[in-house]
């Protein structure tokens, strides 16, 4: 079993670079079934769920050849619609992505429903009432999404009752080839769907409003290959921030686009951090004295990112005096709770808030990550602490996170991932 272990309560110095977006990189990958073509995709994060993406791909009949450590060759000319192995859908939450890119391409789709974090029901309803809203036939019986639209797509206006990141991308793959004019009305606007919107624009379609709650989608005929780069990751820039503000330090974090992270940078200058932005990296300089309280609420973009919900919990926990941090997108986003406490965290939650009650240090135990950035806010966490903390669980953080603690080690952190055989005691690095 591999776990992370980390003595904590060293300040991080000098620099750290920031890879491509995870979930840009997801619909991108999986929206090359929709070219039919030869598309190079640069500056993936080197994660596991780029990985299960590409196995993916490779499993429907696409040729995936890596190029070198972030970027891939990917071929769909072949691709079979419908033959997705299950544990490859149920591996994570975007392998909804191929459903929207088969039914766009093909007229037919049948697939897994998705895993990825558990945050209580994750429904999809938004996702089928788009398709649907475009002329497909949706079902969902026993686990399994099956979508036939033997006319094919045609556009149509779908308003989106809630915004949805995951629904807005897979409307916008559908619809791309459908016949005619789309519009998706009470989009989501994050980065991540507009690098997926350039992406497709560059393979021939015609999308205009990405980035607004607005998006308009001119079916065309068909699209063609392109060499595209992923943009930077903001939460795992945002996450790095909350490193450096976590343990008093002075860090440049590189490779990051300063106006995606605006909603960050704000709530960690109201804390008493200050940030300067050098226009593809941000340099965090935590000042004197203890951070302060304050209250947070995460919602869509642009507002605070829910994927930074537990990042900054930590930093609550280190301030002076009592913070509320509001969760405005999951139902249940505080199973790291529990583990903070082990720590000595003084949480209350009821619902969707979580009183934070600031204490003078955290105290070194044995925590596991319940999500992806939950085993990013245990790090943080670790890292601010006297003392070993070690982190079980870890796979979360490495279907997000790439070479996370190599990272770390890199900006002065005690950091490295240890290797406990199932059996017994002994433990040798890795
Ligand atoms: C994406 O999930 C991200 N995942 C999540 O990132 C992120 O937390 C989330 O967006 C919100 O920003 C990927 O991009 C792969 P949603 P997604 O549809 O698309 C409700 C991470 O750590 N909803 O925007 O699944 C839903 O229940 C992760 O990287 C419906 O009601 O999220 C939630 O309350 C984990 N019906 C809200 O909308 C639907 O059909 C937002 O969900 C769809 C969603």
């Amino acid at each position: 079993m591999e776990k992370i272990s980390v003595i904590g309560g060293k300040r991080l110095h000098g620099s750290i670079t920031v890879g491509g977006m995870k979930n840009a990189a997801l619909p991108i990958l999986l929206g090359t079934i929709l070219v039919g073509d030869k598309c190079v995709i640069e500056n993936l994060p080197e994660i596991s769920d780029i990985k299960s993406s590409l196995d993916i791909l490779s499993s429907l009949g696409a040729t995936v050849k890596m190029l070198d450590r972030t970027t891939v060759e990917i071929n769909t000319a072949s691709v079979r619609p419908g033959t997705m192995p299950y544990e490859l859908a149920r591996s994570m939450r975007a392998s909804y992505y191929v459903v929207g890119a088969e039914l766009g391409r093909f007229g037919t789709s049948r697939a897994a429903c998705p895993g990825g974090c558990d945050f209580g029901v994750r429904p999809i309803d938004q996702h089928i009432k788009g398709f649907e809203a475009l002329g497909a036939k949706v079902d969902v019986v026993d686990g399994c999404i099956n979508c036939v639209a033997p006319e094919g797509l045609t556009g149509s206006s779908i308003y989106m009752d809630i915004v949805s990141v995951g629904a807005t991308i897979n409307i916008m793959l559908a619809a791309v080839l459908a016949k005619g004019m789309t519009v998706i009305d009470n989009a989501a606007k994050e980065p991540h769907v507009v690098d997926v919107a350039n992406f497709l624009n560059t393979c021939g379609a015609d999308i205009s409003g990405a980035g607004t709650d607005v998006i308009k989608i001119r079916g065309v005929e068909s699209l063609h290959g392109v060499t595209y780069a992923i943009i930077p990751d903001m939460i795992e820039a945002g996450t790095f921030m909350m490193c450096a503000a976590a343990t008093g330090s002075d860090l440049t974090i590189e490779n990051v686009i300063p106006k995606h992270l605006e909603s960050i940078t704000a709530k960690l200058e109201e804390m008493g951090v200050d940030i300067e932005d050098f226009g593809d990296a941000v340099r965090v300089k935590s000042v004197q004295g203890p951070l302060r309280r304050i209250n947070v609420k995460t919602m869509p973009y642009p507002g605070y990112p829910t994927d930074m919900n537990p990042q900054i919990a930590v930093l609550l926990c280190l301030a002076q005096g009592t913070s509320i941090l509001t969760e405005g997108v999951w139902d249940t986003r505080f199973k790291y709770v529990e583990e903070l406490t082990r720590m000595g965290a003084h949480i209350t939650v009821d619902g969707r808030k979580a009183v934070i009650e600031g204490v003078s240090a955290l105290k070194p135990a044995t925590v596991k990550c319940s999500d992806l950035r939950a085993g990013a806010a245990m790090v943080i966490a670790a890292l601010a602490t006297e003392g070993e903390t070690v982190i079980e669980n870890i796979y979360h953080i490495e279907r997000g996170y790439e070479h996370l603690c190599e990272k770390l080690r890199g900006a002065g952190a005690d950091i490295k991932k240890i290797y406990v055989p199932d059996t017994g005691s002994a433990t040798k690095a890795v």
